[in-house]
């Protein structure tokens, strides 16, 4: 079906340049779809002022307003943006997020102060859009604590107390609100599971609901990993990915602290996994006990500055060696993901040996 509406055409050229300004500002009607034919592109607008159409002719020199028959659209909009064009200010759109965290079928949406009343209206675009998911959810603070929680609050869709994530073949079961979980180190986990050799032990500090020592069975060839971990229910929710996993045996999952426990498995595994990167220094020393004197690698997590990023961990990681007794040799350094404008997380991940 077709309708009369208004429209902005211009040369193909400069198609890409007005479509931005026209989303930025909200302008363009999602409800019609764009005409193309010889060399000229039209966007369906909304009512245009003199203002706005001088402000987009600054830019794009060729574009003229318009009245033409555009098809309707009867498609889904295709981002977050074009599903809240016609419902948030150009303010508003401005800000919203570009991206956002999957838990599988739920989603946590971080929102900047000036969309903090709007989170019922985003969340319902994002049921509208997003298929899969099924539950949205808003963070309420930053995480915190000793268990690195991320508290959040239920906005739209099913409430639910978990969500459920899928990731290298493994299911995650994690307490919406009550543990630490990052889809954000997936690649990490891969990584170090692709360099595990078959018969090692692996000491899983800091394991949370169990995403990398279970990644870790699924995919190496492992005898076992001690996953220590202090939040009771992400143990909790750990033995439940353990069983849902078939890692029965394979992930030993231990409630307790990873300074405090480094006396029970001294010298006991092959290589030791550390993703605390907000104080992981604390246990260093801690991580290095864990491994057998004739050798293993420690992978070490931090926060750091992006100018020199890896001299601090360096220094870190000689001075602990030393204290222990260790020779040590640095293996990689890698960065691991943008954090903040000013702070990245890196990995080093580095050989230590004898006493
Ligand atoms: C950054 S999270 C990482 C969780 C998990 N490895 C992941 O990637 O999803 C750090 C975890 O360490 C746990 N934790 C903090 N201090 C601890 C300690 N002293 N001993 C054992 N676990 C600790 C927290 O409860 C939290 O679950």
């Amino acid at each position: 079906m077709q309708k009369l509406g208004d429209g902005i055409e211009l040369g193909s050229g400069q198609a890409q340049l007005c479509h931005g300004i026209l989303m930025k500002n909200a302008l363009l009607d999602a409800g019609r779809s764009v005409l193309r034919a010889k060399g000229k592109v039209v966007f369906p607008t909304k009512k245009l002022t003199a203002k706005q159409l001088s402000g987009i002719r600054k830019t794009c020199p060729g574009a003229r307003a318009v009245r033409r028959k555009f098809e309707l659209r009867n498609e889904k909009p295709h981002s977050l943006r074009e599903a809240l064009q016609d419902k948030l200010p150009a303010k508003e759109l401005a800000i919203l997020p570009s991206s956002y965290d999957s838990l599988g079928d739920a989603v946590i949406l971080e929102l900047p102060d000036g969309l903090a009343g709007r989170a019922k209206v985003i969340a319902d675009a994002l049921l509208e859009i997003s298929k899969p998911t099924k539950s949205v959810f808003i963070k309420t603070g930053a995480h915190s604590g000793l268990f690195r929680a991320e508290p959040v609050e239920f906005v739209a869709g099913e409430k639910k107390k978990f969500a459920t994530y899928k990731e290298h073949g493994c299911a995650f079961r994690i307490s919406l609100g009550k543990v630490f979980f990052s889809p954000r180190l997936s690649t990490e986990r891969k990584r170090i599971a692709s360099q595990i050799k078959e018969g090692e032990v692996v000491a899983a500090l800091f394991a949370g609901v169990g995403p990398f020592p279970i990644v870790f069975a699924k995919n190496s060839k492992m005898a076992k990993a001690i996953a220590i971990e202090l939040n009771p229910v992400a143990v909790e929710d750990m033995a439940f990915n353990i069983r849902e996993n078939k890692a029965e045996g394979k992930v030993i999952p231990v409630l307790g602290d990873v300074n405090e426990l480094s006396s029970r498995y001294e010298g006991l595994c092959d290589r030791a996994v550390m993703p605390l990167p907000k104080g992981g220094e604390d246990f260093l020393e801690s991580a290095i006990r864990y491994i057998n004197p004739k050798g293993g690698i420690v992978h070490y997590y931090q926060f750091v500055a992006r100018e020199n990023p890896f001299e601090i961990p360096r220094r870190q990681i000689a001075a602990a060696c030393m204290k222990m007794g260790r020779d040590f040799k640095v293996l990689l350094e890698r960065k691991v993901r943008e954090y903040s404008p000013d702070i990245i997380q890196v990995v080093v991940d580095f050989e230590v040996w004898g006493k």
